[in-house]
C-alpha cells in the first residue's frame, strides 16, 4: 500500500491501485453512491447476489456484504485477493461469502465460475478506462446476469470537473474521446493509461443505449459522474 498524506478534499490517504489504474477510494470512505447502494441492499427482502467490478481493495464489495447480502463476487483485473480477505477478515465477514475473480471486465461472463444472476451490480470510478464501445458492451453484457430487477450503481471520471482541466479530447463526442491525462493529473491520480472522461449527458447516453434505465444520476465536488441505473426489460 502505498499510503502517504491527505491528497483530496474528501481528506482521502493517496492510495494507489496498481498498474497505474487511479487511487483507492472505496477502501477508506463510503461515498453517497456507496451509502445508496447499501440502503437499497438493507431495504431489499429475499436472497440477494451482488457484484462489485472494479473492487480494488473490495471495500465497497464488503460492505454490500455488511448490509445483508448473501454472496458477493468481487472482480479486479489485477490480484486483490490478499487485501480483499485481509480486509473482510478484519471486519468479521463470512469470508465463505465472498468470490474474488481476477479478470477484464469485458469478458465478464467467461470469467463467472457458475452461471449467476445478480440484483445489484457495483463499478465505481474503473469505466473511464474503456473506450465507450467497450463501456457501452460491458453494461450490455450485465444485463445477461442480471435480474429483471436489478439495480446497477457505477462511477466515471468527470468532464466537466477538475480532471477535465487536464485532459486533451474534451471537445470530442464520447464515442472518440480516448486519451491520457495531461501532466499533472497523471501522476496526482496514478491514472496512467487512456481514460474517457464523462459529462452527465455522456452517462446517461451510455446506460440508455445500453438498456438500462436511469434513475438517478449526479455529479460529486470532484466532479465524478455517479449514476443509479435499473433493468430496464
Ligand atoms: C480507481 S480504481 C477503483 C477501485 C475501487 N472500485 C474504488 O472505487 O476505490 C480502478 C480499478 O479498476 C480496475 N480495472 C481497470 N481496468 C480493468 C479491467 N479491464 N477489468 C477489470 N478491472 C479493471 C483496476 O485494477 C482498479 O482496481
Amino acid at each position: 500500500m502505498d499510503s502517504t498524506k491527505t491528497f483530496n478534499q474528501y481528506d482521502d490517504q493517496r492510495i494507489e491501485a496498481r498498474d497505474g489504474y487511479g487511487t483507492e477510494a472505496s477502501h477508506q470512505r463510503c461515498d453517497d453512491l456507496d451509502s445508496l447502494t447499501l440502503e437499497s441492499i438493507q431495504n431489499r427482502d429475499g436472497i440477494i447476489f451482488a457484484l462489485d467490478l472494479a473492487t480494488g481493495y473490495g471495500g465497497q464489495a464488503i460492505r454490500m456484504l455488511q448490509a445483508g447480502a448473501n454472496k458477493v463476487v468481487a472482480v479486479d483485473l489485477t490480484d486483490y485477493r490478499k487485501e480483499l480477505f485481509n480486509h473482510a477478515q478484519k471486519n468479521k465477514v463470512d469470508l465463505e461469502k465472498i468470490t474474488f475473480i481476477q479478470g477484464d471486465l469485458r469478458h465478464l461472463s467467461d470469467l463467472l465460475p457458475t452461471p449467476m444472476v445478480f440484483n445489484f451490480i457495483s463499478c465505481q470510478r474503473a469505466l473511464h478506462y474503456f473506450p465507450y464501445n467497450d463501456a457501452k458492451n460491458i453494461l450490455k453484457n450485465l444485463k445477461k446476469i442480471a435480474t429483471s430487477d436489478a439495480q446497477l450503481y457505477i462511477s466515471m471520471s468527470g468532464l466537466d470537473g477538475e480532471e477535465g482541466e487536464h485532459y486533451a479530447h474534451d471537445n470530442r463526442p464520447v464515442e472518440e474521446r480516448f486519451c491520457e491525462f495531461n501532466e499533472p493529473m497523471r501522476t496526482k491520480q496514478n491514472a496512467l493509461h487512456p481514460l474517457c472522461l464523462y459529462s452527465e449527458d455522456d452517462a446517461r447516453k451510455l446506460l440508455e443505449e445500453s438498456g438500462w434505465h436511469c434513475t438517478n444520476i449526479f455529479t460529486s465536488s470532484f466532479g465524478t459522474v455517479k449514476v443509479v441505473g435499473h433493468n430496464a426489460e
